[in-house]
C-alpha cells in the first residue's frame, strides 16, 4: 500500500498515520520528523530546514524531494509506505508522479483529512511531542498519564517551536495557498478520499478504516 495523507497542519495526519502504519505493518514516513531528525543531527540539511520551519515557511521543493527520494529508496518502504506532509506543493504533487510511474508504481490511495480551523488551532497549541520516541499528545484531548512525561519512554515532553500561536498562523496560510490545491489535484486523479478529523481519534481511524475497506485494503 502507498499512502498519501492530506490535511492542514493540526488535522491529525501524524497521529492517524501512526495507526495505520502500525496496522498495515509499513512504515510512517513523516517529512516534518525527517527534518526534525536532521536538525537534531544537525545536518546541513536540518539548519537550512530548520530556519523555514521556525517561520511557519516550506522547505524549497529540491531539498525538500531529495530528502523523500532518498528515504523512499530505504529498503523498508518496499512494501509501501504512508506519507504525511508530503507532498505539500503542485511541484511536488508532479514530480512525485512522475518518479512513481517511472518505478511502475502507483498510490492506492490520499486520504484528505479534514478539519475546521477553530479546531485546528486549539490541537496544535495543546500539542506536546516526545523528543526520543516522537510520540504525540495533546494537553487537553490525549494527555499523558504524568503531567509532561512521555508515557512510552519517560523522557519530558516538549512544544515544538513552530507550534507558537504566531507561527501556527502563518503555516495554517501556506497551507490554504501551497497545499490545497493537492485536494483537487488528487480528486481528478480519482485517488481522493475525504474524512471528517474533526470527529474523536478513534472514529476519525474507523472512518479510514471504512475508506481503506472501499478501495480493497481493508484489514482485521
Ligand atoms: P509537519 O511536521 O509535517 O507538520 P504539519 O503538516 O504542519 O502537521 P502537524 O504535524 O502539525 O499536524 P498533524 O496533522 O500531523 O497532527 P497531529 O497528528 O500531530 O511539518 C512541519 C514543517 O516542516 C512545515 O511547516 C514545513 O516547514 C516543513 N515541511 C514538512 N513537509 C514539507 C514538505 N513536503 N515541503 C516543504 N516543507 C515541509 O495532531 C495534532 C494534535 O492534535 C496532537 O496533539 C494530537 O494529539 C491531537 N489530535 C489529533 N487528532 C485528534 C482528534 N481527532 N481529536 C482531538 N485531538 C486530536
Amino acid at each position: 500500500m502507498r499512502l498519501v495523507m492530506l490535511g492542514a497542519p493540526g488535522a491529525g495526519k501524524g497521529t492517524q498515520a501512526d495507526r495505520l502504519a502500525e496496522r498495515y505493518g509499513v512504515p510512517h514516513v513523516s517529512t516534518g520528523d525527517l527534518f526534525r531528525a536532521h536538525f537534531r543531527q544537525n545536518t546541513e540539511l536540518g539548519q537550512t530546514a530548520r530556519r523555514y520551519m521556525q517561520e511557519g515557511h516550506l522547505v524549497p521543493d529540491d531539498v525538500t524531494e531529495a530528502m523523500v527520494w532518498q528515504r523512499l529508496g530505504e529498503a523498508d518502504t518496499h512494501r509501501g509506505y504512508i506519507l504525511d506532509g508530503f507532498p505539500r506543493t503542485l511541484p511536488q504533487a508532479e514530480h512525485f508522479d512522475a518518479a512513481l510511474s517511472a518505478a511502475n508504481q502507483r498510490l492506492s490511495g490520499v486520504f484528505h483529512v479534514e478539519v475546521d480551523r477553530a479546531v485546528l488551532q486549539s490541537r496544535l497549541t495543546g500539542r506536546r511531542s516526545c523528543p526520543e520516541c516522537k510520540a504525540t499528545y495533546h494537553v487537553q484531548f490525549d494527555p499523558p498519564s504524568v503531567a509532561d512525561v512521555c508515557d512510552q519512554c519517560g523522557a519530558r515532553l516538549v512544544q515544538r517551536e513552530d507550534d507558537r500561536s504566531e507561527t501556527v498562523a502563518r503555516r495554517l496560510e501556506v497551507y490554504h495557498t501551497e497545499t490545497e490545491p493537492l485536494v483537487q489535484y488528487y480528486a481528478r486523479q480519482g485517488l481522493l478520499r475525504t474524512v471528517d478529523g474533526n470527529q474523536s481519534m478513534d472514529e476519525v481511524t474507523a472512518s479510514l478504516a471504512e475508506q481503506l475497506a472501499l478501495i480493497g485494503l481493508a484489514h482485521d
